[in-house]
This record gives C-alpha cells, sequence and structure tokens, in this order.
C-alpha cells in the first residue's frame, strides 16, 4: 500500500484524532442502549493499544445511526465509550460533543495514552455535507490524523475527508489504522494474483447493488456462484417464469450482458438449479410502520426451472447447495459477499448456513477465504463459523465500492508514503 500507516507514525504526546467506524447494531432494552455486536469496536483495539504505546493522545471520532443534524438520544455514542473502555481495560473519557468548547477542554486534559471518544458527529449535518467550516472545527484539536473506519470510507463527509485534507494541507500527517490496512490488503492486493481456482460467491437482492463487482470479478475469477433473490433478475434474463419472486425487470439487460461477458471470458457462471421456494399470503395485518405484514407459507422444494404463479423463491435448493459446496471446497481463493437466501428465517437459511460450512471447510483446507462484509459476515457468525475463514470485513457499502475498484474517499484523503 502506498499510503502512510499508524507503524510509520511517531506520535508521542500528540493529539491523534482517529475516525472509527462504530456504527453498531443497538437495540433498547429497559429504556437503555445495548451494543448487539461489537465487532466494530474490537476489531480497532490493534490500532488504539498501538497508538496509546506510542504515547499519543487520542481523540476518536464516529458516526452512529443516521440522526440527519438531530440529537438523536437513541444514536449516541455514550454507550460505546464504556463498552471500548471494558475492551480496552483502560478509562475511556466520552465528552457529549464532537466540536467546540467542550472538546477544547476535554482535550486540553489529555495526558499521553489517554483516550476520549467524541459525540456522534452525524449530530451535526455538517458532517455529511462535509462543511469546511465544520471540517475545519474537528481539524482544530488535532495533530495528526489516522483513519481506521474503513465501514465509512466510502463516504466524502467532514470527519472522513474533510478533516484529514485540511490537517495535510498545515503539514499534518494523515495515516490508514491497522484495520483499513487488513482491509484493503484483503479486499485489494489478495484478490489481484489470487490463488486458482478463484471462486466468487455473490449473493442478496438486487442484480443493481452487486453488477459493478460481478463485471469487475469477471475479469479475475474462474467461477462465480450466484444466489440470493438475485437469481431472479437473472432468470427473466434467460426467459424463466419467476412467479412472485422479487426481480428487478429494468435490470434484466445488465443480467443478460454479464451472463454474455462471462460466455467471453470463459468463466464458469453458475445460477441455482433449484430453489427453496414458499408462498407470500397477505395476513391482512400492518406492521408498526404501517406496511402489509406478508407471511410466507408452505415452503418446499422446488426443481423445475420455473417457479409457480403463486410462489416466490426464497433460498437455493439442496442440489444447489450440494453443487456450490463441491465447487467451493475446490477453491483455493474464495470471495463470499451476500446471502443466498433469507437466512434470517430459518426455513430459507439451507442454502446460505451450506455455503458457510464450504467456506469454511475450504479455508481449514488451505484456501484463503474472505468475506466482503455486512449480511454474509452476520450469516457467518450465526452459523458460529466467524473465526473459520481467513478475513471478515467490517465494511457493507464500503467493501462493494472498494471491490467495484473504486477509489473510496477517506482513503484517498491519506498522505502517501
Ligand atoms: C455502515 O454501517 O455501512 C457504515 O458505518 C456507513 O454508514 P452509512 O451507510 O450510514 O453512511
Ligand atoms: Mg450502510
Amino acid at each position: 500500500m502506498n499510503k502512510l500507516t499508524v507503524n510509520d507514525l511517531n506520535v508521542k504526546d500528540q493529539r491523534v484524532l482517529v475516525r472509527v467506524d462504530y456504527n453498531v447494531p443497538m437495540e433498547e432494552k429497559d429504556g437503555r442502549m445495548i451494543i448487539n455486536d461489537a465487532t466494530r469496536i474490537k476489531e480497532t483495539l490493534p490500532t488504539l493499544r498501538l497508538l496509546i504505546g506510542k504515547g499519543a493522545k487520542i481523540i476518536l471520532a464516529a458516526h452512529l445511526g443516521r440522526p440527519k443534524g438531530k440529537r438523536e438520544p437513541t444514536m449516541s455514542l455514550r454507550p460505546v465509550a464504556g463498552e471500548l473502555s471494558k475492551m480496552l481495560g483502560r478509562r475511556v473519557a466520552f465528552v457529549e460533543d464532537c466540536i467546540g468548547g467542550k472538546v477544547e477542554k476535554a482535550v486540553a486534559a489529555l495526558q499521553a495514552g489517554d483516550v476520549l471518544l467524541l459525540e456522534n458527529v452525524r449530530y451535526y449535518k455538517e458532517e455529511e455535507a462535509n462543511d469546511p467550516g465544520f471540517a475545519a472545527k474537528l481539524a482544530a484539536v488535532a495533530d495528526v490524523y489516522v483513519n481506521d473506519a474503513f465501514g465509512s470510507a466510502h463516504r466524502a463527509h467532514a470527519s472522513t475527508e474533510g478533516a484529514p485534507r485540511l490537517i495535510a494541507q498545515r503539514g499534518g500527517l494523515c495515516a490508514a489504522g491497522l484495520l483499513m490496512e487488513r482491509e484493503l490488503k484483503y479486499l485489494g492486493q489478495e484478490l489481484e494474483n489470487p490463488a486458482r481456482p478463484f471462486v466468487v460467491i455473490l449473493g442478496g437482492a438486487k442484480v443493481s447493488d452487486k453488477i459493478k463487482v460481478i463485471d469487475r470479478l469477471l475479469e479475475k475469477a474462474d467461477t462465480i456462484l450466484i444466489g440470493g433473490a438475485m437469481v431472479y433478475t437473472f432468470k427473466l434474463a434467460q426467459g424463466f417464469k419467476i412467479g412472485k419472486s422479487l426481480s428487478e425487470p429494468d435490470k434484466v439487460d445488465l443480467a443478460r450482458a454479464a451472463l454474455e461477458k462471462a460466455k467471453a471470458r470463459g468463466v464458469q457462471f453458475l445460477l441455482p438449479v433449484d430453489d427453496v421456494i414458499g408462498t407470500p399470503v397477505d395476513t391482512g395485518k400492518l406492521n408498526k410502520k404501517g406496511k402489509a405484514v406478508i407471511e410466507i407459507q408452505n415452503p418446499r422444494t422446488n426443481t423445475q426451472a420455473n417457479i409457480p404463479n403463486d410462489a416466490a423463491g426464497l433460498d437455493i435448493g439442496p442440489e444447489t447447495s450440494q453443487r456450490f459446496a463441491a465447487i467451493i471446497l475446490q477453491a483455493r481463493t474464495i470471495m463470499w459477499n451476500g446471502p443466498m437466501g433469507m437466512f434470517e428465517d430459518a426455513r430459507f437459511a439451507a442454502g446460505t448456513n451450506a455455503v458457510a460450512q464450504a467456506v469454511a471447510y475450504a479455508t481449514a483446507k488451505g484456501a484463503k477465504s474472505i468475506i466482503g462484509g455486512g449480511d454474509s459476515v452476520k450469516a457467518l457468525n450465526q452459523a458460529g463459523l466467524g473465526d473459520k475463514v481467513t478475513f471478515m470485513s467490517t465494511g457493507g457499502g464500503a467493501s462493494l465500492e472498494f471491490l467495484e475498484g473504486q477509489v473510496l474517499p477517506g482513503v484517498a484523503a491519506l498522505s502517501n508514503k
């Protein structure tokens, strides 16, 4: 990587503004916000420990949720300060703002090795607008900048892009954290010249979300396995009937172009040969948001190419699971992004679990497996296999944009070596 990393920094007694992605899933319990998954916090510990060891004064900036410029109490980062303190085994100070007098005071009190977490930067709408005045206030308390928030690096916001640009302009160094470095290594360099066979597994609901990734990986992969509801847009492109399955009829041309590109390049591009389908039934009830509650009834395997008119495809079928698993077991490099079906519902989780198992086995046999964030990470953890793969990204949208080959603004803003 041609970017400076925290390893290159000499930051004794320096004020280091560290952007982290602490946008963790939370839930209200007895009037308190509870963290459901602290992975993103845990993954920043190596960077923080390194900076503490170097004697830096650490100022952490992060966002939580999308409060759109309002002080939404359920989106406060205060509970994160408590969790981080437990994990680090040392005090983490918290300040109820991210700019201004209170922050300046808290920063002035920091000693070498101290850690301070700022309140949600998105309590100001200027954050997402990348407002230069706001960025200047964030930058004002720091000598050096570190970005360890890979999951937010696709956003050109004040804390990810504006502030480092200003710090660099005045001669301050801007470096990648260790998590950022690992993410760029596994999702970047490792996939440039993969050991073969290189098998790519792509799932999820929409072709439109994944088409650019498909297009790019068609240049590298030996085999691409497709699951999830996006299968049905490909099936439309092939002229099959898809019943009530989710699809994007306006993306059929893109799907067809991908199929043709795969053929032209000699990439094995596999769609499911069977599915688990169900019958969506309107319960007549409305959910909290006023939307009709649809229940899926009569889950069953469909071995026909067409889906019956009253049914929707919700998972890859058992025959497909076996075929996919066999291919995954032969792979030496695996990239997986997106579940094979509606895995949150146990009736439609078998396909995703089969893929998760196969990826874990292949890894145990020596393959390198890279999981591109979001729901596939959730599925692996749900199957208890999170520690059985080579690398799991902490990014969702960021991993996708990076895999598409886009330059991430949060990375571009960092100093070159
Ligand atoms: C994420 O969870 O995807 C990142 O933290 C970015 O959040 P955002 O999609 O609200 O910008
Ligand atoms: Mg997102």
